[in-house]
Parts: structure tokens; sequence; C-alpha cells
């Protein structure tokens, strides 16, 4: 399957699916214990119809938005993801590179196999958002914050939904470490994917660049992700560490990972400029509710107070219209640019951009949309599942 034979998303999933050793699909495309979240984050946009308005002037259409202080020519973006090196030589500069074409956001992860330096330097125009965990380590903490000042990125974004990382059967069931280790159960899938053994020969630099020159961590040896996770992240972290962090970083502030009203409230009293909601792509509690799900009464509680950023389970331009009738101000996605990146590098991922670019800019002219700002609720309307479906089927 070639690159201009992907018709959608699920296409591109299906060529990365061909070309990436099973643990690092895997990696990509799995969630935490039953992955019901993961299905569920999904399944909540199919409960939705749009209901189009005819007779609408729609001869331009308008895309545009400004999220976090960026102005963006897109109402989406990409979200931060974990060591792209596992999945593409060119690793996270080929993500920044397409992101700066479309005018999109993007956000680098903590997790990253690319300094954020030299992220930006690769792509200077492009509007930056850098991802941050906090380490045990809070000089660390404090010292992203500097570096990201003078490497000029936009916005800071913190993860809240990762105290110990998620329980990801499928990786342990594939044997995914970082760097990639051959055993008798991937054996088989190493030696058959030549583009991939080729590239990781020629470039094994599998280093979490952001963090290498303080954590003695990934630097030669294996390890395991969720070691890492669970060995330096530190687990006491509380508002009184986010009101703190928002007033060091003093610049556009998302709070990636909430779910619920009462959370949505205490990120305006601390002053946050938006709210990411998040399930961390069903990566990590497992019966966490859907984005889309918690969206509208988040939205009625918080008001214009704060952004919120709809992060899971979107891979067509209607669940983005979806999102933003119900009172999302962008959505970013995490698996759909990863997809594009495992199938072809950069060109991969400018191919997951246009088509959610292409859809989403047909979608609006068949509803009737020339702008987001035409967008209301009365565009969807929520279909009640008959009583006899049920959504619990694993
Ligand atoms: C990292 O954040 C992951 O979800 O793997």
């Amino acid at each position: 399957m070639s690159l201009d034979s992907c018709y959608s998303i699920a296409d591109l999933r299906k060529r990365a699916k061909r070309r990436l050793p099973s643990p690092m699909f895997h990696y990509i495309d799995g969630g935490a214990d039953d992955e019901w979240t993961l299905r569920r984050n999904s399944m909540a946009f199919d409960e939705y119809q749009l209901v189009p308005r005819c007779l609408v002037d729609v001869s331009s259409i308008h895309m545009s938005r400004r999220v976090l202080g960026c102005d963006l020519q897109l109402p989406f973006f990409l979200a931060p993801t974990g060591m792209n090196r596992l999945f593409h030589h060119d690793k996270e500069l080929a993500a920044v590179r397409a992101a700066e074409k479309f005018g999109a956001l993007y956000s680098l992860s903590t997790l990253a196999t690319t300094s954020l330096e030299d992220v930006a330097t690769a792509a200077p125009a492009c509007n930056r958002m850098f991802q941050i965990y906090i380490h045990k380590d809070r000089e660390l903490t404090r010292e992203f914050v500097q570096r990201c000042k003078s490497a000029g990125y936009n916005a800071l974004c913190l993860t809240v939904d990762t105290p110990v990382l998620g329980n990801r059967e499928r990786e342990k069931l594939y044997g995914l470490s970082m760097p990639p280790r051959v055993n008798r159960h991937n054996i088989f899938s190493y030696a058959t994917s030549f583009h991939y053994m080729w590239n990781l020969l020629r470039q094994p630099d599998f280093r979490l660049a952001n963090v290498v020159h303080r954590v003695d961590a990934l630097n030669g040896g294996h390890m395991a992700l969720f070691e890492y996770v669970n060995k330096q992240f530190d687990r006491s972290v509380t508002w009184a560490d986010v009101a703190w962090l928002i007033e060091e970083w003093d610049g556009p502030f998302a709070i990636k990972g909430l779910s619920s009203v009462a959370d949505a409230k205490r990120a305006v009293e601390v002053g946050a400029s938006a709210v990411m909601l998040s399930n961390h792509g069903g990566r990590q509690l497992d019966f966490s509710p859907a984005p889309l799900d918690t969206l509208p009464a988040i939205r009625d509680a918080v008001g214009d107070a704060l952004e919120l950023i709809v992060d899971g389970g979107i891979r067509r331009g209607t669940d983005i219209l979806k999102a933003l009738a119900l009172g999302a101000d962008a959505c970013s996605l995490g698996r759909p640019y990863l997809y594009g990146l495992a199938a072809a590098g950069q060109a991969g991922v400018e191919k997951a951009l246009s088509l959610l670019r292409d859809e989403l800019e047909r979608d609006m002219s068949i509803l009737g949309c020339p702008s987001l700002e035409a967008l209301e609720r009365e565009h969807v309307c929520r279909i009640v599942p008959p009583a006899n479906q049920s959504i619990h089927a694993r």
C-alpha cells in the first residue's frame, strides 16, 4: 500500500502496521488493561450525528483558530507523544516540520528522542508547546522552563494523569523496550521489517534527549518505559505544584489529562489558560471517561474561563467538527500522525494532516458552516443507543 493510496487515517494505520516491528506498532496502537477506554474514545464520536443547515454561503471556508496564544491555521494539532525514534529514524523532526508546513501547533513530549532545542531549530516558524512531567528531580522542571523560554516555546502543558504508568499489556506481550531489543517472541517481525531494521542499524540513537543529561536512564542500557516513569516521576504532585509552575512559566499554560468538572474548576482557580480533556489515549486508567463525553458538562461549568482541548479517539474531520460543536476550542491528536510518521516519515505526517484538513474543509461546507464560529451545539444531535446495545462488550 503506497502513501498515495492511503485515503484515511485507517489506511495510514494499516501501512504503519506493515512497516513497523510488532512491539512498536502495538506501543502506538494499544491502551491500558482491557482497552475499554481506548475503544470508548472513538465510540463516543459515533453517538453523535451531524445536522446540516442548507442554503448557507460556503464559498470560502475558514478553519483558523487562536489557541494558547497562537494563531493556528487549523483547529487541531499534534499532541505530545513520547519516543518518536521508535517509529521512524527522522523522529520528532519529521513531525514538527510537517506541523510547520500546515500552520499547526506542535507539542513536544518530555520523553522525546529529540531535544527541545533541536526541534526549535528545525522548525523555527512553527508554534510549539512543550509537555512537561514533574520529575522527582525538581531542578529538571525548573531547567525545562528556562530552556523552553530560551528556545522560544509558545506554551507549556503539564500532564497530570501519569503518577505511574498504566498497565499496557500489549507492550509486555510484544516486548517493547528502548532501545529496541529482539527476543524470541518478536524476532520474526523484526526480521521482516527491512526498512526499519536498516535504519535501526544506521541510526541507533534512542536516547531521551531532554532528560539524558540529568537522569541516568536509557543511555546505552535497556529500560522499559514503565520503569522510567515509575522511578523518575514525582507522585506527590498536587494543585500547589501546578500553581507554582504556572507562575514560573508566566505564559499560555495547559493542564493535560483532566476529566471532571471539579478539576476543570480548580484549573480556572489556579490560573491555567487551557485544559486538555484527555485520558492519555486510553493508556492510563481503563474505564476513565472519553473526553467527548465529559466535554459538554465541563464547558457549561467553566464558560469562557478556559480553553478546552479534546484529545482522544479522533480519526476523521467529522470527529473534529463534533468536538468543536460541543464546545471544544481545538482538538489534539496523537496516534493519527504517529501512524503517518511510521508509514512514511515527514511525508506520512503531512499526509495525515492533509487528510484531516481536507475532510474538515469538505465537512464544514456540507454542514453549512463557513467558519468555526458558525458551529453550534445544534449542529450535533446525540443518538440514544438501543437498550440492548452494550458498550461494555470486550
Ligand atoms: C507516554 O506518555 C505513553 O503514553 O506511552
